[in-house]
This record gives structure tokens, sequence and C-alpha cells, in this order.
């Protein structure tokens, strides 16, 4: 008792911030608060500032992707970088010189290659990409702010255990807030490979998303899986159609497409093959939910969240390695350290 008297300041606090766990905030897991609105409150209000900051960040993005990104949840754009341009961009990355970091879900592999300032120095045409204007704008466009993605270098390998499936594939939503996930493929994306599954539409705060959110809201807590209760929800099949405005749709895409993606929308990694691969840049935005200013956009701040995310790397590995075990993005070393080991 004593020990919830002290925390609920923290808990309280939280509401106003991006935290999404039903279990751990008593507060955003309440039956009775989500039964008063507290659960469809914050996502309708986080849908809100987000449309704001977006209006405050669209001037010159083209006009077919702001549509298309506020009325499909997503923007794709094929041929995004010229062809000579795209092919020593692959090349670079398939030599990227920093540090490999992989995470092991079910029976696929995620390794990424953090785009921190020093590694950048490195990757002359990587640099020039996140350093043009266009893209830039787009990205802070869909990210609703002005700080940049933070950006890998990624490569997801199918299949490598006979452990259960990768839970990736199942249908669901990342948080209750939108948030900006961007894929440059650099190899081909088939339905052998784990392909990008979206359902259009399914961004759009309908009468059915609310209802939904409110109903969900009501059982997350006590939700048997996992995720759910943490604030992920998954989504059934069924359910799926009705969020969104076609069922959901497979990307099938060519090396060298732009894929940016609202991940409050229903989506999953598809079904791949085992010993498939797909190598992409990979980068994702998720600002405070409640802030309707778009923030400050300086390089300062932009290098500055690649250096939070390196020191909580370290932490995690020290913790880890006390208990004897590895952490969940473990470094990947000697023989292992490159991207197709
Ligand atoms: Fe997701």
């Amino acid at each position: 008792m004593l020990k919830q008297i002290t925390r609920l300041p923290v808990w309280l606090v939280e509401l106003f911030t991006g935290a999404k766990s039903f279990v751990a905030n008593p507060l955003i897991g309440s039956q009775r608060l989500n039964r008063w609105g507290l659960h469809v409150g914050r996502v309708a209000l986080a849908h809100g500032v987000m449309r704001l900051r977006m209006a405050l960040l669209s001037w010159r993005v083209p006009k077919a992707d702001r549509r298309q990104f506020i009325e499909q949840g997503y923007v794709l754009k094929h041929n995004y970088l010229p062809e000579a341009e795209y092919q020593a961009l692959v090349e670079e990355v398939r030599h990227g010189p920093g540090e490999v970091r992989q995470c092991i879900q079910g029976n696929a592999r995620t390794r990424r290659m953090l785009l921190a300032p020093e590694v950048l120095e490195k990757m002359p045409h990587t640099r020039a990409l996140m350093k043009d204007p266009a893209f830039r704008r787009l990205m802070r466009f869909c990210a609703g702010h002005l700080r940049m993605p933070i950006c890998h270098a990624e490569k997801v390998m199918n299949g490598v255990t006979d452990d259960a499936p990768d839970p990736q594939t199942n249908l669901h939503v990342d948080t209750f807030q939108p948030t900006m996930k961007f894929w440059l493929y650099l190899e081909d994306v088939s339905e052998h490979n784990g392909p990008f599954v979206f359902v259009p539409g399914s961004t759009c705060l309908t009468r059915d998303r609310l209802r939904w959110e409110y109903q969900m809201s009501l059982k997350a807590r006590e939700h048997a899986d996992r995720y759910t209760a943490r604030g992920s929800f998954r989504v059934g099949q069924e359910e799926a159609e009705t969020l969104g405005k076609q069922p959901p749709q497979s990307f099938h895409v060519p090396g060298n497409t732009l894929l940016i993606a609202n991940t409050f929308g229903v989506h999953a990694r598809g079904h791949a093959e085992p010993g498939t691969s797909r190598l992409a840049l990979w980068g994702m935005s998720r600002t405070n939910p409640f802030n309707p200013l778009p923030g400050l956009g300086f390089e300062s701040l932009n290098r500055l969240q690649y250096r939070v995310l390196q020191r909580m790397r370290q932490r995690d590995d020290e913790r880890a390695a006390a208990r004897g075990v590895r952490s969940s993005w473990h470094r990947v070393e000697g023989e292992e350290f490159c991207w197709s080991a």
C-alpha cells in the first residue's frame, strides 16, 4: 500500500507521456478509469495533437504524399534514389562500419547497426540521404516532429531457429499514439522474405476504431496476450477488416522503395520462408503524444538521441551480464559480425 502511494505521482505523470502498459501502470490499466474514457481520451487527444503538428510541418511536402499518409496511413515511393546512388548505398550498408546488435524474437533474428553520427561519417552515401532536404521534410511531416527519426541499417533473418513464429507476424497496433516507422528497402521484398503487412486506412479515428479501443481498454490489463496487456493490442483477422478501408495488404516491393507507415495502424510482419532475409534502412520516431509543439530540430538534439540509445544499450548489457545472460539487443561480435553470418 505504501509503495502504491509513493508510486502514484509517477503513474499520474505517465498519463501525460507515451506510457502504454496496462500492467506496469495501474491507472492506465484501471477498468474504472477506462470505463470513464481514460484510454479513449488519450487516443483521441494524441491523434488530434499529431494532426496539428503534421499541419505545422507540411510545408513543401508533396500533397500526394501528405494525402496518402493521412488517408491510408502510409507513404509508398518506388525508385526513391537514382539507380547509381542506390547501388552505392546498398554496397556501403553491406560493409557498414558500425556496431551490429541483434534481437531474437521467436524464430526471427533482427540485426541492426545504429547510424549514429560517428558511423555516418564513414558512410557518405547514407549520410547524403539523411541530409537530403526533401527526405528530411517528408520524415519530419510523418513523424510530426522536427527531430529526425532514429535510424539503423537493419537485416531481418527469418526462421533461423525452430522456435515459435516471430510474434511480429500477428496483426497488431504498436501503441495508442501515432508512431512513424520507415523502411528504405535495399533488397526486393516478396512473400518469401517477410513483407510489411498493413491495413490501409486503419489509422483513421473512426467510430469503429474508437469503440474497439474502448472495448480493448476494459480487458487489456487481464489479457492473456502479454503484448496486448503492455498496450500493443493484437488484432484478429475479422477485427482488422472493420478497422480499415481494405483488407490487410502485403507490400511486395522492389529494392529502392521507401515505405513510411503510421504504426498506430493495424500491421504485421508478413510470413517468411526459413532461411530468407531482407536488408533495409529502418528508422522510427515516437515523441510525447500530448505536446502540441513540433520540437526544435537542432542537430545537437538529433545527436543526443543516439547517445541516449547507446547508453541504454550499454546499461542493458551490464545488467544482463550481472545476471549471466545476454541483453535482448546484444552485440554481435567476432565471426558473426558481418550482416550475412
Ligand atoms: Fe509493430
